[in-house]
């Protein structure tokens, strides 16, 4: 990738951050809370692109944002607690984890082939600008490389992903400073991950205690709720054996494809419907091997889990 374009917080700064996020590019952009590496997320491929950037080993879900209330009602569904939430800290430091709408638009590979779905409206003027121009919702992790410290300026956006992403959007510091707080609703409302809204706060809102979920994301209740297929899988395979259908990677015969030019951004880009597809086929899957560079990484790590016994 060419140089990082530096974007200021103008109009034209903000009209160029949204036409690469139309056109598919990572852009990174200031949040009250961190900044974030966005991308389309109703695109697989747009979506495959952070991680690749970030160079994470896992697929972990991203938190979708959107510019307003009515929006996130097009992807997650409310109940009661949610909606309380909402109204009261929205836009804000706070992330919801709600059911994913099927009739959204959200790909797969942003919520990590699961069923719930992360939704913030984000309450910084910069960012709610953006997301309204790009129109569209964007998926967006902090926009670090993985295993370093979130950041919250420009110039450490720049530090950490320079070269690897098409552009960020410079707003300053970061007001908040810290990530947003993350809850789970459903019958009792979970607090994952402890964040810039004070969870005493979020409590005060509801009139009953959050209950803590400690280690948040690992978690067996958060584990369960994972995408794993039906389907007994196979690893290493080299060929479908009766009853199997094979999945492949590069120029192979094989039932579906990751990637027959063996590019790993495709290859994840494809993975969650391709599992998904050959599930609702039936029968077994047989999964060719995939090397374990760059995303492969986190490709191997996502078909071991969905490959590991199960009760
Ligand atoms: O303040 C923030 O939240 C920043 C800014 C950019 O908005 N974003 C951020 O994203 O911190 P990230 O990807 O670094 O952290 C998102 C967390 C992860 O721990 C992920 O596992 C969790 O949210 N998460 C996302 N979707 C989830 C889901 N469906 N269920 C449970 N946890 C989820
Ligand atoms: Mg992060």
């Amino acid at each position: 990738m060419s140089e990082t374009e530096h974007l200021q917080a103008d109009t034209a700064g903000l009209n160029r951050a949204a036409e690469l996020l139309r056109t598919g590019k990572l852009v990174a952009f200031p949040t009250e809370t961190v900044y974030g590496l966005g991308a389309d997320a109703t695109r697989d491929i747009c979506v495959a692109r952070i991680y690749d950037a970030k160079r994470r080993p896992r697929f972990n879900p991203l938190i979708i944002h959107v510019p307003d209330v009515a929006t996130a009602r097009e992807i997650a569904s409310f109940d009661e607690a949610a909606d309380r939430l909402a109204g009261a800290f929205w836009p804000g430091a706070l992330t919801l984890v709600l059911p994913l709408l099927s009739s959204s638009r959200i790909a797969p590979l942003a919520v990590a082939g699961q069923k719930t779905v992360a939704v913030r409206v984000p309450d910084h003027p910069l960012a709610r600008e953006l997301l309204a121009r790009a129109d569209r919702p964007i998926a967006a992790p902090s926009a670090n490389p993985s295993g370093r410290v979130s950041p919250t300026t420009a110039e450490h956006v720049l530090e950490g992903l320079g070269g690897r992403i098409a552009a960020v959007l410079d707003g300053g510091a970061c007001p908040v400073g810290v990530e947003s707080t993350i809850v789970a609703t459903g019958p009792t409302p979970r607090l994952l991950r402890p964040g810039g809204l004070p969870s005493d706060v979020l409590q005060a809102c509801l009139g009953a205690p959050l209950e803590a979920a400690d280690g948040a994301v690992t978690a067996p209740g958060q584990q369960r709720s994972h995408y794993a297929p039906d389907a007994a899988i196979r690893l290493d395979a080299t060929e479908a054996r009766e009853g199997e259908r094979l999945l492949g990677f590069g120029d192979m015969e094989c039932d579906v494809n990751l990637s027959r030019s063996g590019d790993m951004v495709e290859a994840a880009a494809t993975l969650f419907r391709a599992l998904h597809d050959l599930d609702s086929a039936g029968g077994r899957i047989a999964v060719a091997p995939i090397p374990d560079e760059g995303l492969g990484q986190a490709i191997n790590d996502r078909l071991r889990r969905a490959a590991a016994p199960r009760k």
